[in-house]
């Protein structure tokens, strides 16, 4: 169970770190399944960089069972439940890996513009949870969020011309050239206001982010990988009322409320 000060935190902060939660054993299990996606890199649910590496993997809990049982543990969603305070399904769930030498970053964005414009969600009743599977340091491209910015709600885009005239195409919502990104301008004035937080962290570390948090990361230039694993859950009462054209595996259906098991 959360303290109420961590949960202020959170609303304050719009994320919140949950140091080692999982356990070293817990953590390598999941990591060693890693391995068994790269002969899957020709799946539509698996998002490879130019160079053939794997940048994200939807849904990975239909390939490797073990990580489904992340959606369930207390650990998340119980902490996701008490941070929402309502009852949950699970949204969207994937892994992000960053490859040593060569993992690509993510610019400055929030996520609940891909949901409300892409899915028809209504409102950013929901939370991610980022589990560290690798221990990450500055030089991996830790997760970078300016504390505070989730309370401008969905803010002025970065006009990009060259996305202007395009078929509106998925993958811009998951490469290194998203649709949606901040202005400049504003993260700038944002993170003079409020600086920019680098969540380091060991493996196992949680981190609970809030849809219209300010966030983006570093190209992974290390030798060591970067591998996380996102949930985002939706509160049950949130559920988009069209069926997104978007497909399964980047929006879940199943608006079932969640129950926790350990
Ligand atoms: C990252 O993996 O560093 C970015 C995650 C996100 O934007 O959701
Ligand atoms: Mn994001």
């Amino acid at each position: 169970m959360l303290k109420k000060k961590q949960i202020e935190f959170y609303h304050s902060n719009g994320y919140l770190v949950l140091e080692t939660i999982f356990s070293e054993e817990e953590i390598i299990e999941l990591n060693s399944k890693l391995k068994n996606f790269k002969n899957h890199t020709l799946q539509p649910n698996v998002i490879c960089e130019d160079n053939g590496d794997i940048r994200s993997i939807f849904a990975p809990e239909t390939q490797e069972p073990l990580f489904g049982n992340l959606i369930r543990d207390k650990r998340v969603l119980t902490a996701s439940e008490e941070l929402l305070n309502n009852s949950l399904y699970l949204y969207q769930y994937k892994l992000n890996l960053k490859e040593a030498f060569a993992g690509k970053f993510w610019e400055w964005h929030q996520d609940y513009p891909y949901w409300h414009y892409g899915d028809g969600v209504k409102s950013p009743d929901m939370i991610s949870v980022m589990v560290l599977l690798d221990d990450v340091k500055s030089y991996q491209g830790p997760l970078l969020v300016i504390p505070k910015s989730h309370k401008a709600g969905i803010v002025d885009f970065q006009h990009k011309a060259h996305l202007e005239n395009k078929k509106d195409n998925l993958l811009n919502s998951l490469n290194s050239d998203l649709k949606y990104t901040i202005s400049n301008k504003l993260v700038k004035e944002s993170a003079l206001l409020s600086s920019i937080v680098s969540l380091e962290g060991k493996r196992g570390t949680v981190v609970f982010f809030h849809p219209n948090i300010f966030h983006a990361s570093n190209t992974n230039v290390s030798p060591f990988t970067r591998s996380t694993a996102i949930l985002t859950y939706n509160s049950i009462n949130n559920v988009p009322e069209k069926k997104s054209s978007r497909p399964d595996y980047i929006c879940y259906r199943d608006s079932n409320p969640l129950q926790a098991t350990i």
